[in-house]
């Protein structure tokens, strides 16, 4: 069975598609796409069924990663779905908690900053109220960030490089 990873910010249409893209892109180039699953979500109703923000995009594609997918909400099917759950900044964490009334899968949900080696931040910020290099902070720290929990995948599970 695949390990499943879902990536969540506010509105799903910036952070945390982008995370789900490039995670994308570093499993191909692992040659593991059939062994880990991406998804993002968000935490409100903002966006649902929206492509990703156009200016996101354009700096995704600066790195040639293409942001592709619809907006969707986090629901609560999600934490029994997913192994893990990645929150893009403190707000989000507490939201995803929030909804997991029992704290039933509190081990499932971590900042994705926590797998970042060369950005010592906590948060990926929101850029969506901002400028341009906003959006190109957001792709750098992400794809340092979804390097490190690549690694962190596949280092946790030996079923994956086994087979
Ligand atoms: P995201 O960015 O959470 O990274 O998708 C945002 C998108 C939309 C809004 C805020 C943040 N909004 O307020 O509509």
């Amino acid at each position: 069975m695949a390990y499943k990873l879902l990536f969540v910010c506010l509105g799903n249409i910036c952070r945390s598609p982008s995370a789900e893209n490039i995670m994308n892109h570093l499993i191909e180039e692992a040659g593991l796409d059939s062994k880990i699953v991406c998804d993002s979500a968000g935490t409100s109703s903002y966006h649902i069924g929206s492509p990703p923000d156009r200016r996101m995009s354009a700096a995704a594609a600066k790195r040639r990663i293409k942001l592709k997918g619809r907006a969707r909400q986090l629901q609560l099917a999600d934490f029994k779905e997913f192994d893990l759950i990645l929150a893009m900044d403190n707000q989000n964490y507490w939201d995803i908690l929030a909804l997991d009334r029992q704290q039933q899968y509190l081990d499932k949900v971590h900042l994705i900053c926590d797998f970042a080696s060369r950005y010592k931040v906590q948060e990926v910020p929101d850029p969506y109220y901002g400028g341009k290099e906003g959006f190109d902070y957001v792709i750098d720290l992400l794809l340092d960030a979804c390097a490190g929990l690549l690694e962190y995948v596949i280092n946790s599970d030996a079923e994956l490089v086994r087979q």
